[in-house]
């Protein structure tokens, strides 16, 4: 058995059996071995640029050398920490989310993943309304915890027996239905990703999002922002909802604030709305949220994705990519359209499971990109904020080579090796 096979083995037996068994049937089992930058190498030696950073973990690469360095920096002198207890850490990261946040967004509350997060905006918004009904979008994806769990896309909740009738969900871009919702009960809040990730980036039409401010203003609901793919620079801002000029009660971050070295995540809660903060320290216990290494790799994070610099190298990817990818659809007619805020990019082709063709044939040729899960005609394609000219190139030449070949592929995928579903298994 060489290494990769007893890893497989290991899981197979040890973790999570499905997850090997869905990479097979793709063709794509991954043992990521050494990492650098935007490339991966599988234990077998296969080198991947890697396109899909876990959901923009990996904004700033693989073992990005300044967040190794603020983290080992860290680990001279902190440890998790005490979370009982005010830290420097965590008092300095909350300060930096304060003054990068907009409106009146002030308190942090960390924790260790984006579900735990969305879960704490959502107890922020029932207690500081009195009201527990919470809506969110059908093909919206917040984590897999409790509330998060619940909200939005719920195949999961219900396979657990978890879901729960004060969660409602209403389709994408469609400002009546959320009024409709709004009018028909006591909401608490609409939770929104602000580009959704896992329904693979639609656009976001103008005005969508200040409509549904304007709605949950005017029936006392909380907005949610779930940024945790869409925030940390990637749509151009360094909050999407700051492109389209909106202000939430709560907004969310995770993934990409660990630099991808450091598990960490928040809720940044709106002033008029944190009375519960001033009230009952223990209303949210997370013995890791905000562990004190994190929080100095998370300042790390803000501080490069707000250079000057890097959000030149956005802009610039982002009009290169707007144009090439334009180009690209020219010449190849099974790429039908392009969705593209910025460095946040779904990819649809001309079949309902396309994107897991051309996942796999990119993965053949050195890509690792990943189909959404809620609508595999489309890819997400998420390059880093970091990333190069030349990397460019060959990912872009790639791109087309697997289009090329993916448009001959049509072999039905099993709802078993779905990544996910809109209905239990
Ligand atoms: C938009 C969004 N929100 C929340 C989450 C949950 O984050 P975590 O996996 O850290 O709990 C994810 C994870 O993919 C996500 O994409």
């Amino acid at each position: 058995m060489n290494d990769k096979e007893r890893v497989l083995d290991l899981a197979r037996r040890y973790v999570v059996p499905h997850r090997v068994e869905v990479w097979d049937a793709f063709g794509t089992q991954l043992v990521i071995g050494r990492r650098e930058g935007y490339r991966l190498w599988d234990l077998d030696g296969k080198e991947l640029i890697d396109l899909h950073l876990n959901g923009g973990t990996f904004n700033l690469g693989h073992r990005n050398p300044e967040v190794i360095e603020a983290m080992l920096g860290a680990t001279a002198e902190l440890d998790i920490g005490n979370h009982h207890f005010a830290s420097l850490a965590r008092a300095e990261l909350g300060e930096d989310l304060a003054r990068l946040t907009p409106g009146d967004l002030t308190y942090s509350v960390f924790c260790a993943s984006g579900g735990e997060a969305n879960d704490v905006a959502i107890k922020t918004a029932r207690r500081a309304t009195g009201r527990r009904t919470v809506v969110g979008l059908a093909a919206g994806f917040h984590g897999r915890t409790g509330l998060a769990g619940a909200a939005g896309e719920n195949s999961a909740a219900r396979y657990f027996l978890s879901e729960s009738d004060d969660f409602v969900t209403v389709p994408f871009g469609d400002l009546d239905a959320i009024d409709a919702a709004l009018r028909a009960d006591d909401v608490a809040a609409v939770i929104v990703e602000t580009v959704p990730a896992t329904y693979g980036f639609p656009i976001v039409h103008d005005g969508y999002l200040q409509g549904i401010r304007a709605l949950c203003d005017r029936y006392g609901a909380l907005y949610i922002a779930d940024e945790v793919q869409t925030g940390l620079g990637r749509s151009g801002s360094l909050w999407a909802v700051q492109r389209f000029g909106v202000e939430p009660d709560v907004l969310v971050c995770g993934k990409g604030l660990s630099g991808g070295m450091y598990p960490i995540a928040a809720a940044v809660i709106g002033a008029r709305v944190a009375d519960w903060l001033h009230q009952y320290g223990w209303g949210h216990v997370s013995t890791f949220g905000g562990a004190e290494i994190g929080c100095r790799v998370a300042q790390k994070v803000l501080e490069i994705t707000t250079r000057p610099s890097v959000r030149s190298n956005v802009d610039r990817l982002t009009s290169r990519l707007g144009a090439d990818l334009a180009a690209l659809a020219q010449r190849q007619s099974y790429l039908t359209e392009i969705r593209q805020t910025g460095l946040i990019i779904g990819l649809r082709v001309d079949h309902p499971d396309g994107a897991v063709y051309l996942q796999q044939e990119l993965y053949g040729l050195g890509v690792w990109a990943i189909a959404s899960g809620f609508d595999q005609s489309i890819l997400q394609f998420k390059p880093g904020l970091l990333m190069d000219e030349p990397t460019v190139d060959v990912v872009l030449e790639r791109l087309e080579l697997a289009l090329a070949r993916a448009k001959d592929v049509d072999r039905p995928v099993p709802k078993r090796h779905r990544l996910a579903t809109d209905s239990p298994r």
